[in-house]
């Protein structure tokens, strides 16, 4: 049987909290989810604000060979808006969704059954009126009373849905309820077999990935999840779980999707840098520790057999498992045949800057890991063009003295297309420096870029990983600030061996990113 994957990452996702993206992040979120070849990109709900609609209308315009859904309530504003965001799309699909428990209804819809039914059959009819793709969600389902609810889908498929989603909204099935749930379903509602029978499960018990799965078994055509189980709350089922698990469980599941499996750890680290949602060590498939083998028994037999221990291939995933590949003795043409080899194809100028950060982490650093190098790149390719870029820094800091930070940063100016990426920059022109004092090293450092800049921005979040092992690691600094402009938040990265100097280089980013959102034309100075 063939199982459908839905990928909400871009919408559900994107409402975890703390997270999020601008149109350029969500748009490369989106052809990395296309390459992963998930079947449905949900891009977002566009009638809650215009960044959504934005994303949503530029993903349908440029991402293709996959189905693009935007969300909607039922009411008709919602269902128009998500129209014209959509009409674009090679296959567009409207989502619209009601809410059909007695909590939902009586406290939030303030509904009674019967509207809601009405409205059910009003938003499909309208949907299929522009798109003949359309879904319908019940929202709080598992909650829901089961007479009620196949009464809505059966009105639903009556009015014309062509995908019908059952959600677990807060995550409180359990596996075996679940599929009895989704089997009931199959055996009460007329028409289902008519129509793609969907799942969409929260994490909130920690059962997503094994309620979705417990719903395949059950008959459920397609499951709905976002890549490292971002999302409300706990999260939603997490994409490359249910993958690996259809994939290396064949022979439970007797389901296969369209997967490519080889990009799945490629996408996480995407999402995980975007968002600045760091995926836990332990995570199944792409935590850091997924394929690691600490004991020596283990080792051992892994070395003898893999299968002795390993029931996939790191490899399967993406996970690339060369350990020290190059040196500080490396040429252009070695570092541009590696970074070929894990996928990535620089413009000669991105080529240029990346090689001169490996050089310059290859006198600092004994042997360069591909983690290294994708660190790396990943900060090269940034999606904005940087206004601002750090030439240099200098700390004073100890028990004894007020941190001091002073800060070198070179200045952009005239946006300029890259050849090869066609992506927008700025032409360095000059050098600004400024010095500051902070309760400690970091904020001396976020103060004194502030005095250069002109922003006043206050940091929300601040947290470090090691990108690799050992004293001489990468250090890959996430934060989060947020404008005292506008009052959103960024999500700043930046990588270097200094912890210090790479909190600059992501204070750094978070800034160029503030800019880039509101446009040259109202910066305060510079
Ligand atoms: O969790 C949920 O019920 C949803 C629906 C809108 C599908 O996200
Ligand atoms: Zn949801």
């Amino acid at each position: 049987m063939r199982v459908y994957i839905f990928d909400t990452t871009l919408r559900d996702g994107e409402q975890s909290p703390g997270v999020s993206l601008n149109v350029k992040e969500k748009l490369q979120i989106a052809r990395q989810l296309a390459r992963l070849g998930v079947d449905v990109i949900e891009a977002g709900f566009p009638f809650v604000s215009p960044g959504d609609y934005e994303a949503v209308k530029i993903i349908s315009r440029e991402v293709k060979g996959v189905t693009v859904a935007g969300l909607a309530r039922t009411n008709f504003n919602d269902i128009d808006q998500a129209w014209e965001a959509l009409r674009e799309a090679e296959q567009p699909r409207i989502h619209t969704f009601i809410a059909t428990s007695l909590i939902h209804l009586q406290y939030k819809l303030r509904m009674t059954p019967e509207q809601v039914i009405e409205a059910t059959i009003a938003a499909v009819k309208r949907a299929k009126s522009y798109t003949s793709d359309v879904e319908f969600s019940a929202e709080d389902a598992s909650r829901s009373d089961l007479n009620f609810l196949c009464q809505v889908l059966e009105a639903a498929i009556a009015a014309g849905a062509t995908v019908i989603n059952v959600p677990d909204t807060v995550g409180y099935a359990t596996p075996n309820e679940f599929a009895h749930f989704i089997s009931e379903i199959r055996q009460r509602v007329k028409g289902i077999e008519k129509v793609i029978l969907s799942v969409h499960c929260h994490n909130d018990l920690g059962l997503a990935v094994s309620n979705s799965l417990a719903a395949v078994m059950a008959g459920a055509q397609q499951v709905e999840g976002a890549i490292n189980g971002i999302g409300e709350r706990a999260g939603n089922a997490a994409i490359e779980e249910i993958v690996m698990a259809l994939r290396t469980r064949r022979d439970v599941f007797q389901s296969e999707t369209n997967v490519r499996t080889e990009e799945i750890y490629r996408t996480s680290r995407l999402v995980a840098n975007l968002t600045g949602m760091n995926v836990q060590h332990n995570k199944a498939i792409v935590g850091k520790n997924a394929f690691a083998h600490e004991s020596g028994i283990h080792q051992d037999g892994v070395i003898k057999e893999p299968t002795t221990y390993e029931i996939m291939r790191p490899e399967m995933v993406g996970v690339s498992h060369s350990d020290l590949v190059l040196g500080k003795h490396s040429g252009r043409h070695a570092f541009r045949l590696r970074l070929n080899e894990l996928g990535y194809t620089l413009s000669p100028e991105e080529l240029n800057t990346a090689f001169e950060r490996f050089k310059n982490l290859a006198d600092r650093k004994k042997g360069i890991t591909d983690r290294d190098l994708e660190a790396i790149v990943e900060e090269e390719l940034r999606l904005i063009p940087a206004k601002y870029n750090l030439a240099y820094l200098h700390i004073s800091s100890g028990t004894t003295i007020i941190p001091t930070a002073t800060i070198g940063l070179k200045i952009g100016e005239e946006a300029c297309v890259g050849q090869a990426s066609g992506r927008t920059g700025f032409q360095p022109v000059g050098l600004l420096e400024e010095a500051a004092c902070g309760n400690g090293p970091v904020d001396a450092i976020c103060k004194a870029i502030d005095k250069i800049t002109g922003y006043s921005c206050t940091l929300l979040s601040w947290g470090i990983n090691a990108v690799t092992e050992g004293k001489d690691a990468i250090g890959e600094v996430t934060l989060k600030i947020t404008s005292e402009h506008n009052k959103k938040t960024y999500i700043g990265r930046g990588i270097s061996t200094d912890v210090l100097e790479a909190s600059a280089r992501a204070y750094v980013n978070a800034i160029n990113k503030l800019i880039w959102e509101l446009g040259e034309g109202k910066l305060p100075k510079n």
